[in-house]
């Protein structure tokens, strides 16, 4: 499936796949989303089949505006109001009490769904002209990396996509922060772009992070958005040292670095990314998956900071390293 430029047609074309049941491959400024009418639980099984992702796995909704919340959620605190004020449309999912009538295969069966309005303006255009829900997750094969160009999208799914919207590199590169707004108690699922001190700012009280045992979300599981070749997270003098004992040893080695000590080693399969944590963030996937083709036996990653600004690629890189 070739990417398809976007265009007014291209969209209004999308929108009426997605009337008929089909799956249509959209850019966010997360990642690029696989998404199927969420209101049609045969497209939504598509989804399902075309990710080799498990039936118990929850979708995240996309929705066009804050007005439509009331078609998907039941019982809204204001927390939730606030925080689409303030960050919606962007990367910002929350998990909300479902509407009785949306089907079970959105939800995995849970009694909670997760509902975001994405500030992609081909997103928005969609969602606009379909004027529904689209049921979207990360357009990757299920474990895998999240695909933030359509052509990492066109890779991955080929044909299982009656249509795959071109609109270029996504902006933010990691999935959206979910924050369960559920129970009176809110906790981030997943970080994201907005930082937990963004959303405590917002709601004026506690955010707690989800304990890791609490498997909700797949993005939870301890192995996910990971390459296919094996990769390490270390600390740079470990980095060094697993350097010199893996060429000695004959093995292609890849690096993924930030610091410029690192990023001066002498290796042909070196990317060095941005030292700004957004800036890394953004190329990050691109980065993994680039290296992830090249036939290597290991990935070795320079460990980033410990700090708030990198808790989304923190959070990612170790589910992407053994
Ligand atoms: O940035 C994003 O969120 C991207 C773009 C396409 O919007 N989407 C995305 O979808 O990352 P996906 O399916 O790869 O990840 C969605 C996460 C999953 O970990 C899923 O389990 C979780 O959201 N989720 C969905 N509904 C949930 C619910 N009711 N309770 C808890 N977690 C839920
Ligand atoms: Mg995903």
């Amino acid at each position: 499936m070739t990417p398809t430029p976007v265009t007014e047609q291209s969209i209004n074309q999308a929108a009426d796949l997605l009337r008929r049941g089909e799956l249509v491959a959209f850019p966010t400024e997360t990642v690029y989303g696989l998404g199927g009418d969420a209101a049609n639980p045969a497209a939504v099984a598509k989804i399902f089949a075309a990710k080799g992702r498990p039936a118990d796995h929850p979708l995240i909704v996309h929705i066009a505006s804050a007005e439509q919340l009331t078609d998907w959620a039941v019982e809204i605190p204001d927390a939730a109001l606030k925080l689409a004020a303030q960050f919606w449309p962007g990367p910002l999912t929350m998990i909300l009490n479902k509407r009785p009538d949306v089907p079970d295969a959105v939800t995995g069966g849970q009694t909670t769904i997760a509902v975001r309005v994405p500030s992609n303006p081909v997103a928005l255009q969609l969602l606009q002209a379909f004027g529904g829900g689209i049921a979207a997750p990360s357009a990757n094969r299920f474990g895998r990396i999240s695909p933030t160009q359509a052509g990492h999208v066109a890779e991955e799914l080929g044909d299982r996509v009656a249509c795959i919207l071109d609109g270029g590199a996504c902006s933010v590169g990691v999935e959206s922060t979910i924050i369960d707004l559920s129970d009176g108690q809110p906790a981030i699922l997943r970080p994201g772009r907005i930082t937990r001190s963004q959303l405590k700012a917002a709601l004026g009280t506690e955010v707690r992070l989800s304990p890791q045992s609490k498997i909700r979300a797949p993005g939870m599981l301890a192995v996910h958005y990971a390459p296919n070749t094996m990769a390490l997270l270390c600390p740079a003098d470990t980095l060094i040292a697993m350097t010199d004992e893996l060429c000695g040893q004959g093995k292609r080695i890849g690096i993924l670095a930030f610091s410029p000590a690192i990023a001066e080693i002498p290796c042909p399969n070196l990317i060095k990314l941005p030292e700004q944590a957004e800036h890394y963030e953004s190329a990050l996937y691109s980065a993994l998956r680039e290296l992830d083709s090249r036939q290597l036996d290991t990935i070795l990653i320079e460990q980033p900071p410990d700090s708030e600004a990198w808790a989304a690629v923190n959070d990612r890189l170790s589910k992407a390293t053994v």
